[in-house]
């Protein structure tokens, strides 16, 4: 598969989160339009939460066509502080009129190995392509999803998700992730990387476009486009 150049987007702070669901909303509304439903990937962690606050406001996307997938849990009960299904159901499911039988959240109540491979047979059973969209977050050490540095089965998976330990000092080491195949099974991958304490990983993965395990992020790639929404620096 040839690789797709990566198109970064530099958004001022101030429009940040409006931009960035303008992105999304484009996306949603294409896949939609072609293939009758979109199947798009959440991304946990803080940045997003004020995205998905925008994005459920916006009143042309479809809700009822939306199947909405999660990108990694932490494996705590889905209404604890810690969950990032909790933030995603504040933020945009509470909101936004999505059947409940079209949010396939992971379970983090249950053991990382048993919540995995049930998430594995949900993303087995999808027909091509498994996501059109693809929204990650990017950690300042390069991990995204919980696809940590120094995992070294990050390119080999072949599994679509797994359990994963995350290294302190990140909250709730016990986590279920999507493979970087699974990632990569879509058609728009969008990372969002924003932030002072980012700006040394932001250069050390856009300064190329080869990818590298050491930088998880950096072998983000959908088959159609691969999106960075950064700050201007
Ligand atoms: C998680 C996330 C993780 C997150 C990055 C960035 O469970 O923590 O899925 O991969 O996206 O850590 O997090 P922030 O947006 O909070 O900086």
């Amino acid at each position: 598969m040839t690789m797709v150049p990566r198109i970064v987007h530099r958004l001022e702070t101030a429009q940040f989160a409006t931009a960035a669901a303008a992105v999304l909303r484009t996306l949603m509304r294409e896949a939609i339009a072609s293939d009758g439903e979109c199947r798009i990937v959440l991304a946990g962690g803080r940045t997003p939460a004020a995205v998905y606050e925008v994005l459920c406001t916006l009143a042309d996307i479809e809700w009822s066509r939306v199947q909405l997938f999660i990108g990694d849990e932490r494996c705590v009960p889905p209404h604890h502080a810690d969950s990032n299904f909790a933030m995603i159901e504040r933020t945009l499911v509470s909101r936004a009129a999505i059947p409940p039988d079209q949010v396939h959240r992971m379970r983090g109540e249950l053991d990382a190995a048993v919540a995995a491979a049930e998430y594995d047979r949900i993303v087995a059973a999808l027909p091509e392509p498994r996501f059109h969209v693809v929204l990650n977050g990017v950690g300042a050490d390069g991990h995204t999803a919980s696809l940590f540095p120094g995992d070294t089965s990050i390119t080999s998976e072949q599994r679509w998700s797994v359990a994963a330990q995350a290294p302190a000092p990140f909250a709730v080491p016990q986590r279920v992730t999507l493979s970087l195949r699974a990632l990569n099974a879509t058609r728009h991958s969008v990372a969002l990387c924003t932030g002072d304490d980012k700006r040394t990983v932001r250069r050390m993965i856009l300064c190329t476009e080869e990818g590298t395990p050491s930088l998880p992020a950096s072998l983000l790639r959908g088959s159609e486009q691969t999106i960075w929404c950064v700050d201007p620096d």
